[in-house]
């Protein structure tokens, strides 16, 4: 750094606050004035493009990430010809890695056209020392790395790149605490996540989750409320509670309580009319909650269960700390006493050790649970988890074959489940416009997706709709008349 760059960057840093989000404004403020020279400069705004990989969880830090960037002055641009991009990584599976890799690679290029673009690497994957290696290493003109415990701290870490003039990397192996209201950019203005909780506990024997997220914490019921109503007062009708194993809810929080009480207070937010949560863990999803889903008209009737093998044996091996009798018995529960509820899940396949006849059971599974939908993965080995050196991994050609047999058997029991509806008027969010084709798709109560010919302007309205055709998981309909 030269000198006169070095005493601005002494004399910023000295007056930033000590306190967050305080911080933050602050250097927001500052880089909001750097980014205007520079948009001065080049005489046009310079413009962002974020990018999302993962999970729900991952989607929400990019709206605090969003915000952030747009308090600073970016404008949002769909290219990755844009002067800043953002990539928000998911590490869960092998194959969300190696996209990443390539599309940094294209990145670098884009910058030899414009060197003073910044590219920015935050998220699950950053957390791994070996990723940050590789790209200290290979990949030598990205600008600023962080992780998932430090977000907030885009703007500082920003300022800092501006002085420094090379890659920032700023990686934390656990959280410091939960910093609240940043400002925030909501990609739907209809429907938002918030996120109850962060990190896990579990540590399933195949999962990175842990490792990349940290220790659970709890958001303070009161702080979760405030959100929710904010959302509200903006027009947001859907929300959708996150986190890890939101049936965990609620330990170390002032208030103490259950993840069924929070649903509650959170169904008390005048203006919201649905809501979701993600996701429950089958090992403690108690009779609380499922009395509290059946008896609160605006908890939205599906429940995301995932299963992941249906072999006790393996599931014992993944530490789930449930057997296939108890999944079984507990989607029983569910169904019995939450009318035209839908259950959802996750299954695995190719876990080190799966026999065929461990597979069989998962498949016996999907048949006997009746599962609308089911996501299918196949098992990826991650480096740090107890799975990746367990004996017995499973060859590619087998597991290949098994997740082939698996979607055929989830095409048939989701389609069946789906069936059911046909005929049936219910009532439906609409949430995505086609424009070329003049069709929504709106999403029923029980997530089953419908797509209708409808005007753009009832886009975030809840409408009923018929369903008329079966396409499998989801359907065609008719609009009847709106609200
Ligand atoms: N907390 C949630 C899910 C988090 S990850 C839960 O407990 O279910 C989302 C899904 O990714 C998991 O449900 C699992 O099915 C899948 N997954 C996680 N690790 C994986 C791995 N190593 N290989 C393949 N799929 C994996
Ligand atoms: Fe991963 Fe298991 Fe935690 Fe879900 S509950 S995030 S699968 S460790
Ligand atoms: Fe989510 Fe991927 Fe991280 S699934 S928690 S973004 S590793």
């Amino acid at each position: 750094m030269d000198q006169s760059k070095e005493i601005y960057a002494a004399r910023v840093r000295s007056l930033a606050p000590a306190e967050e989000p305080e911080r933050q404004y602050y250097f927001i403020d500052v880089m909001r004035s750097i980014l205007a020279e520079k948009a001065a400069q080049a005489g046009r705004s310079l413009t962002m493009n974020v990018v999302t990989f993962g999970c729900q969880m991952n989607a929400k830090d990019s709206e605090t990430l969003t915000g952030i960037l747009s308090a600073i002055g970016y404008e949002d641009s769909d290219s990755e010809d844009a002067d800043l991009v953002l990539y928000n990584t998911c590490t869960v599976r092998e194959n969300a890695n190696s996209r990443v890799y390539g599309r940094i690679g294209y990145l670098g290029n884009r910058k030899k056209k414009n060197p003073d673009k910044r590219i920015i690497l935050c998220g699950c994957m950053m957390q791994e020392p070996q990723a940050v290696e590789k790209i200290r290493k290979s990949y030598r003109f990205v600008d600023v790395i962080f992780g998932t415990h430090n977000i907030y701290k885009l703007a500082e870490l920003l300022f800092e790149r501006e002085v420094q003039g090379s890659l920032v990397v700023d990686v934390w192996d656990q959280a410091s605490g939960i910093v609240e209201d940043l400002p925030r950019r909501n990609k739907y203005g209809f429907k938002a996540g918030i996120n109850i909780m962060y990190g896990c506990n579990n540590f399933c024997s195949y999962c990175i989750v842990p490792y990349v997220r940290g220790r659970e914490r709890s958001r303070s019921a009161e702080d979760i409320v405030a959100e929710a109503r904010h959302l509200a007062e903006n027009g947001v009708r859907e929300v959708m509670l996150l986190g890890q194993n939101v049936n965990s809810y609620g330990k170390n929080t002032p208030e103490g309580i259950s993840f069924a009480q929070l649903l509650h207070r959170v169904s008390e937010v005048e203006g919201i009319r649905r809501i979701r949560f993600m996701t429950p863990h089958p090992k403690d999803l108690s009779d609380e909650l499922i009395a509290e889903i059946a008896s609160n008209d605006k908890v939205c009737k599906h429940v995301h269960l995932p299963l992941q093998s249906g072999s006790s044996r393996i599931l014992k091996a993944m530490n789930r700390h449930y057997t296939k009798e108890q999944y079984l018995a507990l989607v029983d529960r569910i169904k019995e006493r939450i009318p035209g509820v839908a259950v959802t899940t996750d299954i695995i396949v190719g876990f080190p050790g799966e026999t065929e006849e461990d597979f069989e059971e998962t498949v016996d599974v999907v048949r006997k649970a009746g599962f609308m939908a089911a996501y299918t993965f196949l098992y990826s080995k991650r480096t740090g988890t107890p799975a990746a050196t367990m004996e017995n991994q499973v060859p590619d050609d087998i597991a290949g074959e098994r997740f082939k047999r698996l979607l055929t058997a989830v095409g048939e029991v989701s389609a069946k489940q789906a069936e059911a509806y046909a005929g049936a008027t219910e009532d439906v969010l609409c949430e995505e416009y086609k424009a070329e084709e003049e069709l929504m798709t709106g999403r029923l109560d029980n997530n089953l997706l419908v797509h209708f010919p409808a005007e753009k302007s009832l886009l975030g309205e809840i409408v009923k709709v018929e369903l008329t055709t079966c396409k499998g998981f989801y359907y065609l309909g008719k609009l009847c008349r709106s609200k």
